[in-house]
């Protein structure tokens, strides 16, 4: 039988009673709808998803995003994050790969960067490091909501240019080249998204570069503090992996980050669908 339990006060809940790798019927994927948009992040433990049964499951939820060029499964509906290599060893770590996992460090929405932006994103464990390479995940609708009631007002009327190759040449200069900068142009998204029935949300993070019409100093103070008061602790659930994890998150409610680990010592590859908007 499904059963959903909340995990946190803000945000989680853990799922049982199903198997990844059978058709869900219609009822239980109802319930989990139902669940993404109350609890924001669902864990489902003890699965064990291939890509193909990845894949299905995810588009329960709706048609995928193609990975882009530049990240690992490019053209395919699948990304890989990873620190292994074709030949199966842990990569330098000058690699893309690696520049790439670091990137995820940063507190960002999935795909904020695109006109149309990433609903859910669908990550499963396939190797995990022995300690770190957790993933964090912030309440953007309880950080919200928690928010001086004049500021949230001012905040409603606000929009943010997300720029992709700006935030990823921060972590390195050689994370993006100027094909996939040219392919990824800056696009503007509301600071507020309203669309969930069970509160609005902050939507910035790491892509997310000048507020429109404001200057950029102005633009990163702003930014700057929102993305820190949203972290707190308080709005926080970090997630320590263990094998057969599978995670599932609205990125329209939540920020997420990997924490480091030993990269040059253990291995770590994850696997993600995204569902597009
Ligand atoms: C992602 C991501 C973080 C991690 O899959 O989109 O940011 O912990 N992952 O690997
Ligand atoms: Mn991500």
């Amino acid at each position: 039988m499904l059963t959903i339990e909340a995990k946190a006060p803000v945000l989680g809940a853990t799922v049982t009673g199903i198997d990844l790798r059978r058709p869900v019927p219609q009822a239980a994927a109802e319930a989990l709808r139902a669940a993404i948009a109350r609890h924001s992040v669902l864990h489902l433990p003890g699965q064990a998803v291939d890509d193909a049964a990845q894949v299905a499951f995810s588009e329960l939820f709706g048609p995928l995003e193609t990975t882009r060029a530049g990240a690992d499964g490019a053209g395919s509906k699948l990304i890989v994050l990873s620190n292994v290599g074709p030949d199966g060893g842990i990569v330098p770590p000058t690699d893309r790969q690696v520049l790439n996992n670091r990137a995820n460090q940063s507190w960002h929405h999935d795909s904020s960067f695109k006109p149309v932006p990433a609903r859910l994103s669908i990550l499963s464990a396939r190797e995990i490091p022995s300690a770190g390479g957790n993933t964090e995940f912030a309440s953007m609708r309880a950080a919200f909501a928690a928010l001086e009631p004049a500021e949230l007002a001012r905040l409603r009327g606000l929009s943010a240019q997300h720029d992709f190759a700006w935030s990823r040449r921060r972590v390195d200069p050689a994370l993006v080249t100027e094909a996939e900068a040219a392919a990824n142009p800056p696009v503007r998204q509301p600071v507020v998204r309203a669309e969930n029935p069970h509160g609005a949300a902050l939507y910035l993070g790491a892509h997310a570069r000048i507020i429109e019409g404001w200057d950029e100093a102005e633009s990163r103070a702003l930014i700057e503090r929102l993305v820190g008061f949203a972290t707190q602790a308080r709005f926080v659930y970090s997630h320590r992996w263990s094998p057969g994890d599978v995670l599932v998150w609205d990125n329209r409610a939540v920020m997420h980050r990997a924490t480091p680990f030993a990269a040059t010592g253990e291995r770590r590859r994850m696997v993600r669908t995204t569902v597009a908007g």
